[in-house]
């Protein structure tokens, strides 16, 4: 599989044993695309000369050669990877900077997931987090799905700062129908946002139903982004029609999309290149810690 992570070409493969396995995406023989090879026996074959790499990067055989011949010192950039909710997750530098995002409810049998799928923005990863900080767009973004009879004077989101990121609550507020009643009821939320890129934000009805929208946002690029979105919900009992809300979750991707893709590359992350409302200090609150996280890398 060929993916680019902030611009770097990265194949992935699986080991014998079935472990995920991710590498530049270059052979050093003369520079192929290794995923554009196959993989034999849990190695990895590159396309041009046949050559294969076994999981710790090393080649181990080069079909030219006679059997028992001294293989030259060949060896893959191996980039650590792990498979966790549902997603791959690679790093490019020898140690994550940032974890995986800890959510206890994919581990949590009363929960079902949904795998949306993968919406591809031409935009920033931060840009489209900090959008998923932000409830004020969701009357005029969102007029065509969710947001039809949202006022547009929202309550302004409460912020704290975590050891991950930033995390945005919203109290207990009335709402027209809960998802399993189809009656009043209410609902309150918290959204974490995990440094740099991930969001995970819960959604709690009085009906006892739980909502948690799980997105990966890899930075394909600078103003490229991949959005792998995953919902969990403790409503469905195995009868709910899933295309439904896969539907439901790409129709209010695509109503964002439109927009995002109209902002310039660049995030601005000071603040102070833009106008703000109190309504935007979940914003600023994220183009701060981000600001920080980013510091602290250099
Ligand atoms: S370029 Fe990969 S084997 Fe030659
Ligand atoms: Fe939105």
């Amino acid at each position: 599989m060929a993916r680019t992570l902030l611009g770097t070409p990265v194949v992935l493969w699986r080991a014998d044993d079935g472990r995920l396995l991710a590498a530049r995406d270059r052979c050093p023989h003369r520079w192929a695309q290794l995923s554009k090879g196959t993989v034999t026996g849990g190695r990895l074959v590159c396309p041009y000369h046949g050559w294969q790499f076994g999981p710790d990067g090393a080649v181990v055989e080069i079909p030219q050669l006679e059997e028992g011949a001294t293989l030259p010192p060949a060896c893959l950039q191996l980039l650590p990877a792990t498979e966790a909710l549902g997603m791959a997750w690679i790093s490019l530098e020898p140690q994550p900077l940032a974890p995986v995002p800890a959510i206890a409810e994919f581990e949590d049998t009363s929960f079902d997931r949904i795998e949306v799928g993968v919406i591809r923005y031409r935009t920033s990863a931060a840009a489209i987090i900090d959008n998923n900080t932000d409830s004020t767009h969701i009357a005029f973004v969102h007029s065509g799905s969710f947001g039809a009879d949202q006022d547009p004077q929202v309550e302004v989101g409460s912020v704290e700062r975590t050891s991950f990121g930033i995390s945005i609550s919203y109290p207990e507020m009335p709402i027209a129908r809960t998802p399993t009643s189809q009656q009043p009821g209410t609902r309150w939320s918290v959204t974490e946002m995990w440094l740099p890129f991930v969001q995970v934000g819960r959604m709690h009805y009085s009906d006892g139903s739980t909502h948690i929208l799980v997105k990966g946002c890899c930075p394909v690029d600078d103003d490229v982004t991949d959005v792998h979105l995953a919902v969990l919900r403790n409503d469905l009992a195995g009868t709910a029609d899933r295309q439904t809300i896969i539907d439901f979750e790409l129709a209010v991707e695509l109503e964002d999309k439109a927009v995002l893709e109209t902002l310039p590359a660049a995030f601005p992350l000071d603040p102070r290149l833009q106008t703000h409302t109190r309504h935007d200090r979940p914003g600023i609150a994220y183009r701060h810690a981000l600001s920080e996280f980013l510091a602290d890398l250099s």
